[in-house]
Order: C-alpha cells, then structure tokens, then sequence
C-alpha cells in the first residue's frame, strides 16, 4: 500500500473506478457510427452541465488551449478586451489575448479577493465608444482558491455588447455557473478538474452571439479553429483525431455527475471547503481567501510565519501519501494549496487534514492533534444530521 496516495489537488483530480475502466475501453473507429453515437451523447450531456442550449465543442487539448481558442475566436487582433485578474490564470489570459495581437485592457485585482462588479460595469459604462469587445474573466481563480461572481459580473455588462467569456475550468460542476441563465457567452471547462477525468480535453460552450463573432473574427488559428470543430461536431465527427479513451471516460463521468445531480456536486464542494476552511482555522492558519469569496474546489492555506510551503508539503506526501499543491504567482511562497474538487470525499478531507495536523506538529508548532478533524468532522456530522 505504499504508492497509495490522496490526492487533495485542485487538479489533476483522482479519477473514479468506473472512470478508470471507462478509459480502457477496446479502441473504435472515431470515423465511425460507434463514435458518432459517443460523441452526439458527451455532446449533449456536456450541455446539462454547462446548463445550456448552446453548443459544446470539445478540444483535444489541456484548458490552455480552450483560453487560448476563446482569444484566437472571438476577437481579432487590434480589437480590445477587458482582461479581468484576480490571480495566476488571469495573468495567463492576459498573456494569451497579448500573443495574439489583441490591445488587453487589464482590470486585476489583488490575490484573494474576488473581482469587483461594480468596477467592472463603471469601466463599461465608460466604454461610449464600445471598443471594448469581450471581458474575459476566471469563474474560480485557482491560483488563490477565490470564486467570481459570474452572475453580478454578467448583470455589470447591462447593455454593452461585449462578449462575457469565462475560465470555468477548475469551476464548472464544482460551483454553480448556469451559462444561458447568466447570459455568458462563452465557458470554457477543463476534463482534470470536477470532471474526474484525466487532463486532455477542453471543452467550450458558445452561444449564438459568440458564434456570429467568431464568424467575423480574423485572428490566426488552425487545430484550435471551433468552426472547424462545429461543422465537424454535426456530423458526428471531429476535425482531427480525437481522444477516443478520453471520450469513453467522459460519458462515464457525465453519467456520474448525473448520479449525483450538479445540486449534489456543488452542495459537496461547498461542505468539502467549510470542512477545510474550519480544519486550517483550528489548527491557527490564515487562508489567503475570505468566507464570503472562498472557492468550493480550493483553498490556498498561508503558510505559519518563518515556514516554506515545501516543509509541509514534502512530509504531506512522504510520510501520509496526502498530496497537495504549491502556490503560484505572487503568493507561491507565502501558501499551499489543498484542492477539494472532483473526486474526493469528506474522508478525503478528514485524512487529509488529520495529516497537516501532524505534520505541523511534527514541525514544531503550537497546535493540537485532532483539533482540524474535530472541527472539520463536526461540521460534516452536522451537515449529515449526526448528534
Ligand atoms: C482556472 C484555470 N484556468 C486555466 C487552467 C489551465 O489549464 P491546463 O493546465 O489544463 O492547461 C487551469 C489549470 O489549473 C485553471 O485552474
């Protein structure tokens, strides 16, 4: 039991059994009426969970690609967006909608906090001119475990034209983001993170308003061409060779999810980060994100004063086998991170939890073993209708 290992990352996520045996499957012709069948399934469970009537296209690539295809889309070199950051992948937005000649208007916003709506709709409010052509903005920041409101975001656009498109990849089934409801344009989801799949699928769902965009757009793009993915898509088809395995796995993960219902996923991410929020509390640690923005599918944790992040993650995973995530950008010495998204448990979060407390201790800190199980294992005992 060794290389047993729990993984509390904000992605790779572990990836279920049934998944697992999905993604061995005997290999079939993507060319024919079995993949056909496969892919006009994933496609339409894909629109339940991006709870929307528009169409998913799905890439055969990491979520980088599915940000940088919603740039290479969507707007045209020379046209301006509003780049809304709140963290890593915000920065990794701005970095992409630059590579491709688009003029980013940067609006970022300091690590742990959420965007401001009311910011953001002064700004477009500004925009008379209506030069502004897309806000691209995370739904949950994973670099700093804080979520977006998608929705006041949305509500701030009022009648600008600009197109809301919005890094949903660590976010969507995690937290709730229902696309047409919300009026967003374009979502983009990642497979290794609430998915419980392994990394290589990107999938983005466009609405009509989108579409008429990307029909008049003249950035460069060629394997990320969504055009060329939709006319393929109707056919049954992709325009390149797909993920076959991949594709097997999602239908088994779609079904799951509908198992579980997405009101059943969010209400266990949420329980997941109070659990973890409450643990980290007892044992005396800040986390970088407030209660009121706080991701249901990470939680950046600040590390004790005078301590690296690498003392409690290399005895984390050397001596419990309990992995967890370093910081990124600015804050990638002050935190760790612990990921509870996809598929992980509240005894993940427990055994997880019982071992920073040790760790911890081990490392000489004031805190008591058993205080983060006890707070965490009370709020879940609670939530179950224990005494
Ligand atoms: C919010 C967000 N955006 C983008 C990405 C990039 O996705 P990938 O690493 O699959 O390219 C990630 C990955 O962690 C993410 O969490």
């Amino acid at each position: 039991m060794i290389d047993k290992q729990i993984l509390l990352l904000p992605g790779p996520t572990p990836v279920p059994p049934q998944v697992a045996l999905a993604l061995a499957r005997p290999a079939i012709n993507h060319r024919g009426p079995e993949f056909k069948a496969l892919w006009e399934e994933v496609t339409v469970g894909l629109q339940d969970v991006f709870q929307t009537r528009s169409e998913v296209v799905i890439l055969t690539a990491s979520g980088t690609a599915g940000m940088e295809a919603a740039v290479a889309n969507f707007v045209s070199p020379g046209e301006k967006v509003l780049a809304v950051s709140i963290g890593a992948f915000g920065e990794r937005f701005i970095q992409i909608a630059r590579a491709f000649g688009v003029e980013t208007e940067v609006m970022a916003f300091p690590y742990g906090q959420a965007a401001d709506p009311d910011a953001i709709a002064a700004r477009l409010a500004a925009d008379k001119g209506q030069e502004i052509k897309a806000v691209l903005v995370q739904h949950n920041e994973t670099s700093t475990g804080v979520l977006n409101d998608i929705q006041a975001i949305s509500r701030a656009r009022g009648n600008h034209p600009a197109l809301l498109i919005v890094d949903s990849i660590s976010g969507l089934a995690a937290a709730d983001l229902p696309m047409d409801a919300w009026h967003v344009d374009v979502v983009i989801a990642g497979s290794q993170k609430a998915f419980m799949l392994p990394p290589g699928l990107t999938m983005l769902a466009v609405n009509e308003r989108a579409w008429q965009a990307a029909e008049k757009c003249t950035n460069q793009r060629f394997y990320l061409d969504i055009k060329k993915a939709r006319n393929s898509g109707l056919k049954g088809q992709t325009p390149f060779t797909p993920a076959v395995p991949l594709l097997f796995g999602l239908q088994e993960s779609l079904r799951l999810l509908r198992e579980e219902t997405l009101a059943g996923s969010f209400a266990r991410h949420a329980l997941m980060r109070t659990m973890v929020r409450a643990g980290a509390r007892a044992l005396g640690l800040e986390l970088l994100a407030d209660d009121r923005v706080a991701s249901p599918a990470v939680t950046a944790v600040c590390v004790p004063a005078g301590m690296q992040p690498a003392a409690i993650i290399k005895p984390l995973r050397e001596e419990f086998g309990v992995v967890v995530a370093g910081g990124q950008g600015e804050v990638k010495d002050r935190v760790f991170r612990i990921g509870h998204l996809g598929y992980v448990s509240c005894s993940d979060v427990l055994a997880g939890l019982a071992a920073l407390e040790n760790v911890l201790a081990d490392a000489g800190a004031a805190v008591s073993r058993g205080a983060a199980v006890a707070a965490a294992g009370a709020i879940l005992n609670e939530s179950i209708g224990g005494k």
